[in-house]
């Protein structure tokens, strides 16, 4: 792998290529092996620092995923009837190997989406905690109960699985997000079939190799590849019982309409716009150093970037040192160890960027520091954006409307508290949102008026650590149960009560059947 990584940086586009060969084929992943597709139809895997084909993804036939749902079906019968602990130390298992493959899982995922190298181990170590707390779902399944609750009467319930489950997962996190899936869905005694990302399925390919050597049985979680063909066949299938997806809008409403539809539990995390609020108070030096890094780190390739800064009264002054710290920032290929940005995903992703930088020039924003034609020598082809930095930037605006996904700040300057919570709220998204104070009562104040799902202070990306739920809200939400967390767990099982009379006095000879609707006392 290392030795891979240092042939890219130094051949040419024209012989790696040659070196590396485009028929490398990317397998499906049913019954715990590598399943070749017999598929006609593929998709180029790209290196996105190149933009040279590494591998082709198929898109999986109908058979394919069928297959790939029988095998849950058939896996759940016995995975169900294991008890916690079992499976409780099979998660164990499991981050100790994702643990000891931490260098390979990252090395993976800069290969295939382009990020920094520690951008990538952050990626599995996050996915990682989530494992961690799969960890204890002896405690997390536990069911209530109540004796006596009624003369002779108690009642109790069960968190059960509820049977095949499906993940579909985004490019941005290609191991974090799967991780926040199948462990707590397995744990829970559930089969899952994933969809990874056509983009970037290498690392999820590897933790299926991983989960196997941790012991999870055959067809317990199975891999399928594919575009819309496979996320429709997954909103339509009778076997598989609940969706969680992260991902586009357009495509978490799709799946929440059409899965919901046919009677399906779904979860759905969508886009974002996540201002982050600079009070004149604040320390200088941390914020602008916590700024520019969750405002360009992957890239902006973050639903939880803080891609607009709400500058509020005098910390306007400040701008200028942000643009400093944004013009310091390197821009290479993602295995150079000082890299700061990366590449973007895609050419598409790429001209998205540019055109909403070009948008923001037209409708009237000032542009102060541009991107558009970043070059990184040796890696002409590759999809490069530099750190850009939008100011004067007005709701109404293009580049304010939409989730930009690029290393791009936009800047809105306002001249009081309130006037920041008012533009935040009226935002449609509610993923997260961030202050930097050093005053306790503006906190408290922000926190109580702002109306989003994850708050941080001083905390530029408020992402919580997996004993709490991630949390967007409004726009960025749809589904009745959040990501891990107790929800996460709530979202994979259905819950039983059970209700038991014992009656204390043995049935005298004159008792008779009482048809009134039993009022229990
Ligand atoms: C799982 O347990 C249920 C209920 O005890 C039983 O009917 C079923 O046969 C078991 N499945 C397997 C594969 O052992
Ligand atoms: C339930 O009530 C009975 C008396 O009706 C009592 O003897 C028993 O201790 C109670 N059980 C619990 C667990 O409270
Ligand atoms: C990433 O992992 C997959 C699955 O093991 C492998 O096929 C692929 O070659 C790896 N990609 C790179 C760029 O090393
Ligand atoms: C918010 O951001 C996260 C993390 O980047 C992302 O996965 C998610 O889809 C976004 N939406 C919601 C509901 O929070």
């Amino acid at each position: 792998m290392l030795s891979r990584l240092a042939v890219l940086s130094t051949r040419s586009i024209a012989t790696s290529r040659v070196a590396l060969g485009s028929q490398e084929t990317v397998k499906l992943w049913i019954d715990n092996k590598p399943v070749e597709s017999k598929t006609n139809k593929w998709i180029d895997l790209t290196n996105p620092a190149t933009n040279e084909v590494i591998a082709r993804v198929p898109q999986a036939t109908q058979q394919e995923m069928q297959a790939a749902v029988e095998s849950c079906k058939r896996a759940f019968h016995s995975w169900k009837n294991t008890s916690i602990l079992t499976r409780q130390q099979t998660m164990f298992t499991l981050q100790a190997l994702i643990r000891r493959d931490l260098k390979k899982l990252a090395e993976n995922i800069t290969m295939e989406l382009g990020k920094t190298l520690p951008d990538s181990e952050g990626d599995v170590i996050r996915g990682l905690q989530v494992v961690e707390h799969a960890c204890s779902a002896a405690t997390l399944l536990l069911g209530e109960t109540m004796p006596n609750i009624s003369k002779d009467m108690d009642t109790y319930s069960l968190r059960l699985p509820i049977g095949v489950t499906a993940g579909i997962t985004p490019f941005n996190f290609p191991a974090m997000i799967p991780l926040w899936m199948f462990p707590l869905s397995l744990v829970a005694g559930n089969t899952m079939v994933l969809k990874p990302s056509e983009q970037d399925p290498g690392v999820c390919m590897m933790l299926m190799e991983l989960a196997k050597e941790a012991g999870v049985p055959d067809g317990v979680v199975n891999v399928v590849h594919g575009t819309h063909d496979s996320v429709n066949f997954i909103c339509d299938n009778p076997d598989i019982q609940a969706i969680s997806f992260v991902g586009s809008d357009q495509a978490g409403k799709h799946i929440y309409t059409r899965g919901s539809k046919n009677g399906k539990r779904v979860q759905s995390n969508m886009g974002a716009k996540n201002h982050g609020v600079i009070m004149p108070d604040a320390n200088k030096e941390t914020t602008l150093n916590q700024l520019t890094a969750a405002a360009f780190g992957a890239a902006g390739q973050r639903c939880m970037a803080l891609t607009t800064a709400v500058f509020v009264g005098e910390s306007r002054k400040w701008i200028p040192d942000i643009l400093e710290k944004a013009k310091k920032l390197r821009v290479d290929v993602g295995w150079k160890p000082d890299t700061d940005i990366g590449p973007l995903i895609s050419p598409a992703a790429k001209n998205r960027v540019l055109g909403l930088i070009k948008s923001a020039k037209k409708e009237g924003a000032n542009v102060i520091l541009d991107g558009s034609n970043c070059v990184v020598k040796g890696f002409e082809n590759g999809n490069f954006v530099g750190p850009t930095i939008i100011t004067g930037v007005k709701p109404s605006m293009t580049c304010y409307k939409e989730e930009i996904f690029g290393p791009v700040l936009c800047i809105v300057e306002v001249e009081t508290l309130d006037e920041a919570i008012d533009l935040i709220n009226r935002n449609p998204y509610g993923n997260g949102t961030a202050i930097f104070t050093t005053n306790g009562i503006t906190a408290r104040r922000f926190t109580n008026l702002i109306d989003v799902g994850q708050v941080g202070i001083n905390v530029p990306i408020p992402v919580p650590l997996p004993t709490f739920s991630f949390t967007g809200s409004r726009g960025s939400f749809i589904g009745d149960q959040n990501f891990y967390g107790k929800a996460g767990l709530n979202f994979y099982t259905q819950l039983k009560t059970v209700t038991q009379f014992w009656r204390s006095e043995d049935a005298s000879p004159e008792a008779k059947p009482q048809l009134a609707f039993p009022q229990l006392k």
